[in-house]
């Protein structure tokens, strides 16, 4: 049975994934999720200089996920270099995510993480509540600008994280498939907030944060499967995966590779071995010999099951 998966020029030894920002500011923290077994680690979000984030509270857990509003606090480019190659170091498979306040800021960062050894680069085009990230993938034309600037300075492969809160998040994906992207990330946390009712203001410091965990699965289900119609690079799929089950569901609507991020939280880190062994099980009962098989299934088949979801 072949559980490895490829992103375009990079093979993957299975197609699971921690998201950005839960764990992995660090290169203990990378190894930690490295020694899980899943195919590829992904840092934190960093950028050009290192970010405290803002005040508490900035994670509160609602309806079986979260709202977060860290801030993107991160160690800036040249701490998290030195991060990445002692995770290389170990043979563990990186990808770095970056964020700019310009075009240009994403390239000078996606470079330092190339010149460190990095697999690829992830860029956060998406942060709902951090520097006005969310602008970049709200508008097909500064998606694009940003890729562009990226695949001009990098040779490694380049991904894109999107969010679901653009007018057509289908158009963002041709967008950034024209400029070059060699595969799309959907979907970022969405914008959202909770008031406190005794205190009559809202909970995190930051007023507005981004939802992630089981409420926006979904909504990241129909983001992949609407890109998969519309692009040709591959997908990675995340938002609300906390089991086996919602990870098939996934790679069904078209996702390559998936993400697992509020899951870590609720599960612990032995989220990815359930995960992975459950994918196993699957692909055995099912018959499937690949996960290459798998991808973009639900495609085929018309809507309408009778099934128990
Ligand atoms: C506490 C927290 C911090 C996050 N930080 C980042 C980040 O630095 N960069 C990024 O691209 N996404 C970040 N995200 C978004 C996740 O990577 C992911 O897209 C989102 O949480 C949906 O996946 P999930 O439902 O599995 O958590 C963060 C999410 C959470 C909950």
């Amino acid at each position: 049975m072949e559980l490895a998966s490829n992103l375009g020029r990079l093979r993957l030894k299975n197609p699971l994934m921690n998201a950005s920002g839960i764990l992995g500011s660090n290169s203990s923290l990378l190894l930690r999720l490295a020694s899980t077994g899943i195919g590829a680690v992904v840092t934190k979000s960093v950028g050009l200089r290192p970010r405290i984030g803002y005040p508490n509270p900035t994670l509160i857990p609602v309806g079986g996920g979260f709202i977060n509003a860290m801030g993107l606090p991160n160690p800036g480019a040249s701490y998290m270099a030195k991060e990445v190659r002692k995770v290389k170091k170990r043979g563990v498979t990186v990808i770095a995510s970056v964020f700019g306040k310009t075009p240009q800021e994403y390239a000078k960062v996606a470079l330092k993480m190339e010149e460190a050894g990095a697999n690829a680069v992830e860029l956060n085009l998406s942060c709902p509540h951090a520097n006005g990230l969310i602008h970049f993938s709200q508008k097909p034309e500064l998606s694009k600008m940003v890729i562009e600037q990226v695949k001009d300075q990098v040779s490694i492969p380049v991904f894109a994280k999107l969010t679901v809160e653009a007018s057509s998040v289908v158009e963002v994906g041709r967008s950034v498939e024209k400029a070059g992207a060699d595969a799309i990330v959907a979907i970022n946390s969405i914008g959202a907030m909770l008031i406190d009712t005794k205190l009559k203001r809202p909970v995190l410091a930051n007023k507005i944060g981004g939802l992630s965990g089981p409420p926006i699965k979904p909504i990241a289900v129909k983001c992949v499967y609407q890109l998969y119609e519309a692009v040709n690079i591959p997908l990675i799929g995340v938002g609300g995966i906390v089991s086996t089950r919602d990870a098939i569901e996934f790679i069904l609507a078209g996702s390559s590779a998936v993400q697992i991020g509020s899951a870590i939280a609720l599960k612990g880190l032995d989220v990815f071995k359930e995960v992975l062994k459950g994918l196993k099980a699957y692909m055995e009962e099912e018959g499937f010999k690949s996960v290459n098989e798998m991808i973009g299934l639900a495609h085929k088949a018309s809507g309408g099951s009778r099934l128990d979801v």
